[in-house]
């Protein structure tokens, strides 16, 4: 049974504070997410904080699983905690609650099931919504995206990953645009990895084999990740920032399955030479670059392109990366 979506106006309780529910923003493959006004205890001062709200009700073998989905949550809330990077998204809090059962009775009765309930998990809202959105954008009103903001944004999403491999010692394992919000700060778009630890979280959750859930996710999968081969575990996501970053190249033609196909055909065989992409998706996953070398390259040739700028802007770099 599927618990149902919060209204506007309904509050939500946490041992830190209360969490008024302003409207949805965004729904994944396992729950909602939405905007709140938060007020924490003994405050008055509410301020934005966006709720994501995960279904646990299907979890197999609940008791062992959810002190897994405990575990993760608490090495999230840590590395949020210590990371100073401006580029991973910040989580502020997590709880559990009991889901009603559904239907007009058990709400108005106030019934709760004891075997259905949702991890909530608070974090920094973003207020400029995902990279997904963006790319849907541009491939919807045919516009491409100008290669110092390729770059720039290449720089922002490799710095965070960086931090999640250097400092952490963790992959994130599902990147992808969705999970790349964008908040606006000092003026400027802010890219901010989330999800990271999430996957391990979901892995738990028996509809993670759901194939509509993989399906989105697919086209950013390592092959190594696809064909379960054991690897360096930082190499999955440079795979997936190589992809993200054809993506944007080709903007607004979109990526679909057909390019994907061709993509792993010409990458199996071998086909493809040594541009800056290929050191990314490289056949061989140990000649991918690493994430700080991804960043410091991203971040010259968008320097270099906004020297550049209004000479090269028409200038699609699909030609150079491909
Ligand atoms: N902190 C946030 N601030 C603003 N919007 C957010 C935030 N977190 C998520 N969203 C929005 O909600 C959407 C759904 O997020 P969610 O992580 O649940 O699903 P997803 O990333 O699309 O898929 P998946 O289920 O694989 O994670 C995001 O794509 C994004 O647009
Ligand atoms: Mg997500």
């Amino acid at each position: 049974m599927q618990s149902s979506t919060m209204d506007t106006g309904n509050t939500l309780k946490s041992p830190k504070g209360v969490y008024k529910i302003n409207k949805i923003v965004g729904k994944g493959g396992y729950g909602e997410v939405y905007l709140t006004d938060y007020t924490a205890k003994n405050t008055s001062n509410s301020e934005q904080v966006a709720l994501k709200k995960i279904d646990l009700h299907e979890m197999e073998k609940k008791k062992c699983k959810k002190e897994e989905c405990k575990k993760e949550v608490k090495v999230m809330k840590e590395i949020s905690k210590s990371s100073t990077n401006q580029h991973i998204v910040k989580y502020l809090d997590s709880f559990i609650r009991k889901a009603y059962t559904g239907g007009l009775f058990s709400c108005i009765a106030g019934m709760k099931s004891p075997n259905h309930e949702n991890l909530y998990i608070a974090m920094d809202y973003c207020s400029h919504g995902d990279l997904s959105n963006k790319i849907k954008a541009n491939v919807g009103s045919g516009t491409q995206f100008d290669p110092e903001i390729i770059y720039d944004y290449i720089y922002q999403i490799a710095d965070g990953i960086n931090e999640l491999h250097v400092k952490y010692k963790i992959a994130h394992r599902d990147l992808k645009p969705a999970n790349i919000l964008i908040a606006w700060e000092n003026g400027k778009e802010v890219l901010k990895i989330s999800d990271f630890g999430l996957v391990k979280v979901i892995e738990s959750l028996s509809r993670i084999q759901s194939h509509s859930k993989w399906c989105g996710t697919e086209f950013y999968m390592s092959p190594e990740q696809r064909d379960s081969i054991k690897c360096r575990f930082t190499v999955v996501d440079i795979w997936a920032i190589g992809i993200i970053f054809y993506e944007l190249c080709i903007a607004p033609k979109r990526l679909d399955n057909d390019e994907m196909d061709d993509i792993r055909e010409k990458v199996k065989n071998d086909q493809r030479d040594t541009t800056w992409l290929n050191k990314m998706i490289a056949k061989d996953p140990n000649k991918r670059m690493s994430a700080e070398r991804v960043h410091n390259e991203a971040r010259s040739k968008s320097y270099f392109y906004r020297l550049q700028n209004g000479v090269s802007k028409s200038r699609a770099i699909y030609t150079v990366a491909a």
